[in-house]
Formats: C-alpha cells, sequence, structure tokens
C-alpha cells in the first residue's frame, strides 16, 4: 500500500492547530484543565495541541480500541488503559485524532462521565460525519474530511504509517 495523495500537509495541520490552541486558551486559561489523550493515534495531535495551551493544565491518557484490523471497525469497543487521574470535578478536555462512527468517543466519554468531571469536552483533529452511527458530537473540530480511510500523524493502517509528518489517503 502506498499514498495515493496528501489530504493535508504538516503546514496545514500545525496552522490549524495554532488556531485550536488559541481557542482553547480563550476557555481554560483559569480552569487548569486535564487533557486526556487517546492512545494511540492521538499522540502528535496531543503533543503539538497541548504546547500551544500556555496555561497551567494536566496530562493523562486513555485507551481503546474499536478496530480489530485494517479499515473495518469491529463495533465493539474496550478500554485498553484506564486514566490515571482523579478527573471528578475537574475540567476535562478528550484529545483524540479522528471522530468515525463515534462508537470509540461515545463510549470513552461515557465512561469518564461516571466519574463526575466539571466539565468534559472533546477536541478531534479529524471529524468524518458521513460515517456517524453514535450520537456524538465534537466540541472543538480541526479539519471535517470526507469518507475515506487517512494515515499519518498518529493514524494507522495495521499499525503502519503512524509517522507520516502530514495525512494522506492511501491508494
Ligand atoms: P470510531 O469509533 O469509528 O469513531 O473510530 C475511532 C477510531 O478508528 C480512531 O481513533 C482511529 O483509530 C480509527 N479510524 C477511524 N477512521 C480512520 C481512518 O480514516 N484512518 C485511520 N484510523 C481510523
Amino acid at each position: 500500500m502506498e499514498i495515493d495523495r496528501i489530504l493535508l500537509t504538516q503546514e496545514q495541520i500545525q496552522s490549524r492547530i495554532r488556531e485550536l490552541g488559541a481557542a482553547l486558551s480563550a476557555e481554560y486559561a483559569e480552569k487548569t484543565p486535564i487533557f486526556i489523550g487517546v492512545l494511540r493515534g492521538a499522540v502528535h495531535f496531543f503533543t503539538d495541541l497541548t504546547l500551544q495551551f500556555p496555561h497551567p493544565c494536566q496530562y493523562d491518557f486513555i485507551g481503546a480500541a474499536s478496530y480489530l484490523d485494517g479499515t473495518q471497525t469491529s463495533g465493539h469497543v474496550k478500554l485498553t488503559k484506564e486514566v490515571m487521574s482523579d478527573i471528578r470535578g475537574r475540567h476535562v478536555i478528550i484529545v483524540e485524532d479522528i471522530l468515525d462512527t463515534g462508537l470509540t468517543l461515545r463510549f470513552v466519554k461515557d465512561h469518564l462521565l461516571l466519574m463526575q468531571p466539571a466539565s468534559l469536552k472533546l477536541c478531534v483533529l479529524l471529524d468524518k460525519p458521513e460515517r456517524r452511527r453514535a450520537d456524538i458530537a465534537a466540541d472543538y473540530v480541526g479539519f471535517t474530511i470526507p469518507n475515506e480511510f487517512v494515515v499519518g500523524y498518529g493514524l494507522d493502517y495495521n499499525e503502519l504509517y503512524r509517522n507520516l509528518p502530514y495525512i494522506g489517503i492511501l491508494k
């Protein structure tokens, strides 16, 4: 498999992340939020986004998996890593690479809501609204994209391509 074309360049991604960082800064400057990254696809987005947040904040990570392999979702989501922080009464921002069917983030959001955070918002780099199956919307979206399978900048196909600095569409 090779990359057919680049959907978002490194420059486009970084420029949009600066805008998202500014929007988050306006809302959370005084709130010492906890950014919770969803492993593993959000890793690059998480680090670049939090570097654009120049106020007190904390980091945590949660693991969830819904894809059995390849490009097809199994429809089942399981927790692969629990958060470490006590998020009760805290302002939480979930940071995820992509909102596709929404099953993963619906599961993650419901799981974290049980811990009674003061607020819980969702920040995704990519949104593929055409494929939505769960009732969920992101509060912050980097880019709304068409229904194509994308890789790079953390996103994988069978665990490969995560280290591309851009987002591309596979052949
Ligand atoms: P959802 O549960 O269908 O919303 O999918 C969430 C997860 O599926 C994401 O965190 C990704 O790991 C994976 N995923 C969905 N669409 C893509 C894609 O286009 N490329 C790579 N991974 C994807």
